[in-house]
């Protein structure tokens, strides 16, 4: 395992062990509502700095960007955290939440780790060697048919701007595939994605943390990721379309009709 996935490893496990033993004091934790339905507890700040406390003991040099204490330190290297990805549902003891950890460097995503620590599942990925699920290799779903497909998707809950466009696409998509699913934790969705559990995904407004991990998993894995119009400033823009090949493609096709001007940028 290249030396800085190791870290990142590490990282992820001692956040994911902390957050699954807060898993049965949900009622005693202290809740802070960030912005409309969005939500911050002592956990994923707590999961936050353990994990920046592991990354930088081993890179102190090294920059950070982090959902809840943002960015610390200028560097080639950027780790890109989301503590707890699923924090709706981790407060609501709902098992679907994750740690998302990513390194950029020099602007490409190069490692990634997606940890589930309820079903003990870690996924892995460096750059040009492959992705894993607990060491055994994973790839994406070989589905061709849009119609034969699962696709995995998340709502909008706290900002509505694109709800309009999103619920034709959903609409669509409800009629043009197999089935939707919204867990409610994107990294995971990204992991399943890569793991073939999912043919292909869709979302609006997600922010870097959230899928800066699951997308080297993805591609690592032999899929496809893009903007909702098949460009490649994702990161930039949050708006994601990803899938094996195949369904990325048919994705791309469904959605294009629904873009509005603000999406396609
Ligand atoms: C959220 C989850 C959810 C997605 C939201 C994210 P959080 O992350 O990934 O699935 O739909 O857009 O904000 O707030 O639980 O870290
Ligand atoms: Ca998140
Ligand atoms: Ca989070």
């Amino acid at each position: 395992m290249h030396p800085m996935l190791n870290i990142a490893v590490k990282a992820a496990r001692r956040a994911g062990n902390l957050i699954h033993r807060s898993a049965d004091k949900i009622d005693h934790l202290t809740v802070t509502r960030k912005s409309h339905a969005d939500f911050v507890s002592e956990v994923d700040r707590a999961a936050e700095q353990t994990i920046i406390q592991t990354l930088l003991d081993a890179y102190p040099d090294h920059a950070i960007l982090a959902e809840e204490s943002g960015s610390q330190g200028e560097s080639e290297y950027l780790w890109i955290i989301d503590p707890l990805d699923g924090t709706t549902n981790f407060l609501h003891g709902l098992p679907q939440f994750a740690v998302s950890i990513a390194l950029q460097h020099k602007g490409i995503i190069t490692q990634a780790v997606v940890y589930d620590p309820v079903k003990n599942e870690l996924f892995t990925a460096t750059r040009g060697r492959g992705a894993f699920l607990n060491d055994k290799r994973i790839r994406v779903t070989r589905r061709v048919q849009l119609a034969d497909s699962l696709i995995g998707t998340g709502f909008p809950y706290t900002r509505f701007e694109h709800m309009d466009a999103y619920m034709a696409i959903f609409r669509d998509l409800m009629q043009k595939t197999a089935g939707l699913r919204r867990p409610g934790s994107a990294a995971l969705d990204l992991a399943w994605v890569a793991t073939g559990r999912y043919d292909g995904f869709f979302e609006t407004g997600l922010k870097p943390w959230d899928i800066a991990a699951g997308c080297l998993l993805i591609t690592e894995a032999g899929g496809m990721v893009s903007d909702l119009h098949g460009s490649n400033t994702y990161l930039k823009t949050g708006h994601l379309c990803a899938g094996n090949p195949d369904i990325h493609a048919q994705l791309l096709k469904a959605i294009a009709p629904h873009l509005t001007d603000e999406l396609k940028k």
